[in-house]
């Protein structure tokens, strides 16, 4: 089974970059981001506190989230668009900082995985704890401000400077928790993006490959 981990902060080009390389290598691509996201959207769905701990971590294991090319379904409900709004994105890294829920949803994540035979898997823990193993670990970062203004880019409506003190917020939260935080996992390629074309970065990750049988 071909696993390859995709780790690195909001904005660094992540899941541009690992959903290139899983159509040039031709399997699935899976955002753990997403999942949490979901996780986030249920419980302010139920009213209940995303900083909770509680109440979330007995909601998680009986919620119903399906991850697809370009669709999340919470609870059967399409969630595809709710799941990026302003309202789960300042909830999300209270949610992932809940060891009951991260346990959860790695269990989740390596299912998927298995099921589809392997997968380019992108998140902040997949080098260091979902899959260790991997045949390659990546961490992907950029300068601040190109992380920033890609953000940006994807939420026109917000002003830049929001933007980038919510990117702040989240990278501070996202690496200071007890609960995996975000580590660059030791013997991942190291690819600073900030200058660089998506196919220029796909191409580097490539090389560390071994052939296809
Ligand atoms: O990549 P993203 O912005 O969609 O991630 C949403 C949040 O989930 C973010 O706060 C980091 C967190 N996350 C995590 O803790 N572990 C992962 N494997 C993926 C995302």
């Amino acid at each position: 089974m071909r696993v390859i981990a995709i780790d690195g902060p909001a904005g660094s080009g992540k899941s541009t970059v690992a959903r290139r390389l899983a159509e040039r290598l031709g399997t699935a691509y899976l955002d753990t981001g997403a999942m949490y996201r979901a996780v986030a959207l249920a419980a302010l769905r139920r009213g209940i506190d995303p900083g909770d701990a509680e109440p979330v971590a007995r909601m998680a294991p009986n919620l119903e989230i399906v991850v697809e090319p370009g669709r999340v379904e919470v609870d059967g409900v399409d969630a595809t668009i709710e799941i990026r709004g302003p309202e789960v994105t300042r909830a999300v890294s209270e949610v992932a900082a809940n060891a009951v829920v991260r346990t959860e949803l790695v269990r989740r994540q390596r299912e998927w995985v298995a099921e589809r035979g392997g997968a380019v898997v992108e998140g902040r823990d997949i080098g260091s704890v979902v899959f260790p193993d991997a045949e390659l670990r990546a961490y992907l970062h950029a300068r601040a401000d190109v992380r920033a203004s890609r953000r940006h880019q994807e939420v026109s409506d917000t002003a830049y400077e929001a933007v980038a003190a919510d990117l702040d917020r989240r990278d501070t939260h996202d690496s200071e928790r007890e609960a995996d935080p975000l580590t660059c996992a030791e013997g991942a390629v190291v690819v600073d993006t900030s200058d660089r074309g998506v196919d220029d970065i796909v191409d580097e990750l490539l090389d560390h490959l071994a052939p296809a049988p």
